[in-house]
């Protein structure tokens, strides 16, 4: 498409993709205007309430809920799956103490492909397989690398416990007690899958090359580690730091919106143009989560921000990374592991995405506005 296109209004730009339609899914709804977020048409509002995550990664990845029994066997294959390859060990032990946890975890997804015998097996058996062992992994990386910066040991999976249990058991080396299981499963569950957002659709533009799924996994990782998407969490908390009291919330908010061009992590969505749903359970957890650790002005603080911005003239809402900030950080999690911790959960999505993008592929290879100059007349290298 040349740029005379363009200026004659035969052709439009659609920029960040807005509103373009490219597939069809079965895996995920979003009504951004009511809003309304189904996986595979169940509500998430109960679903974080009501399943573990090992639930949610057999509805991604078989489209059903389970049984009591076919759950039994999907956490016994998650169980089985697990065990870090000591090369991607010595990876995560070797990686400098000031890189960034996301490019240590890609790195590391990347090196699992080395480590499975058979990495490019695209059956439908191996997809899963590979989906299984991806989802399995993920919390021993994140966790690893959380405790050699540490100067500690990686800690051996505790085949007694399920997989947020087992997560908060790889990180801390003790078990965690309930309350803080049930919240880390309910941000597994929440963040779990969300459609076409950028890093799924990094994952389905690779998959439909007919790539593997280590590689889409991989892509969808850098994808994730961005700002403006699920690097937004660490921008959260990094903000209530910055401002360090609920009394200086207003006179933050008011000088920093002075600027156009500021952004304040966790608030707005290319979707839900109102309170995403995913925000409305994390803002609980945020509360509960602040009086179990006797903690409670980050969530003040948060909802004090949350009350200003939405009362402005343009208003802006939370989204799921707003209060999964304040949550985590109650729970006594570093800064630096939250998008991690989107990532140990957005994988079950991810596969999910891939495994459907597969079972019905075509390249996706979108065209662009050219504007450029054209038919430049050459000069050979000694005459420029
Ligand atoms: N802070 C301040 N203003 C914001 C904003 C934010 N977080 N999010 C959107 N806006 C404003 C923009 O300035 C723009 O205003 P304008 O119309 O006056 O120019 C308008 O809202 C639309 O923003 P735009 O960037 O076009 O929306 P988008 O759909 O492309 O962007 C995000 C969506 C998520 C990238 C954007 O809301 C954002 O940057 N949020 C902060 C990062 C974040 O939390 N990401 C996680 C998403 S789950």
């Amino acid at each position: 498409m040349t740029a005379e296109n363009l200026t004659s209004g035969r052709i439009q730009i659609a920029m960040g993709l807005q509103d373009v339609v490219v597939d069809e899914s079965k895996i995920c709804f979003i009504d951004g205007k009511l809003p309304k977020l189904l996986y595979y048409g169940y509500n998430i509002l109960e679903l974080a309430e009501n399943c573990s995550y090992e639930e949610i990664v057999h509805l991604l990845l078989k489209g059903k809920l389970p049984t009591k029994a076919e759950l039994a066997a999907i956490s016994k294959e998650l169980i089985e799956a697990r065990g870090l390859p000591a090369d991607v060990l010595d990876t995560i032990r070797k990686a400098p103490k000031s890189s960034i946890p996301m490019d240590v975890l890609r790195t590391a997804v990347s090196q699992l492909a080395l480590t499975d015998p058979k990495p490019n097996d695209d059956t439908p058996e191996g997809r899963y397989r590979k989906a299984i062992r991806l989802t399995a992994l993920f919390p021993e990386i994140v966790a690893a690398d959380y405790r050699a910066r540490r100067g500690l040991d990686a800690v051996k999976n505790n085949p007694r416990l399920g997989h947020a249990a087992n997560f908060m058991w790889l990180l801390h080396g003790k078990e965690a007690g309930p309350f803080v299981v049930k919240t880390m499963d309910v941000a597994l569950v929440l963040h779990a899958e969300h459609s076409f957002n950028a890093s799924t659709f990094t994952a389905r533009v690779i998959a439909a090359t007919l790539s593997d799924m280590y590689s889409a996994v991989t892509g969808a990782i850098g994808a994730l580690k961005g700002p403006l998407h699920g690097g937004a969490n660490e921008g959260v908390i990094k903000t209530l730091l910055e401002i360090g009291d609920a009394s200086k919330v207003e006179p933050w908010i008011l000088e920093k919106t002075k600027d156009k061009g500021f952004r304040l992590m966790g608030f707005g969505h290319r979707v839900y143009k109102a309170l995403d749903p995913r925000a409305v359970v994390l803002k609980k957890y945020s509360e509960k989560s602040g009086k179990e650790a006797g903690i409670t002005k980050w969530f003040e603080m948060s909802v004090k921000i949350e009350e200003m911005m939405k009362t402005r003239e343009k208003p802006l809402y939370p989204n799921v990374d707003f209060y999964s900030a304040s949550t985590y950080y109650t729970m006594g999690l570093p800064p630096e592991i939250f998008t991690p911790i989107f990532a140990v959960s957005r994988v079950a999505g991810w596969c999910a995405h891939v495994i459907e993008q597969q079972s019905h592929n075509r390249l996706i290879r979108p065209d662009c506005a050219y504007t450029g100059a054209m038919d430049v007349p050459f000069v050979p290298i000694d005459k420029r």
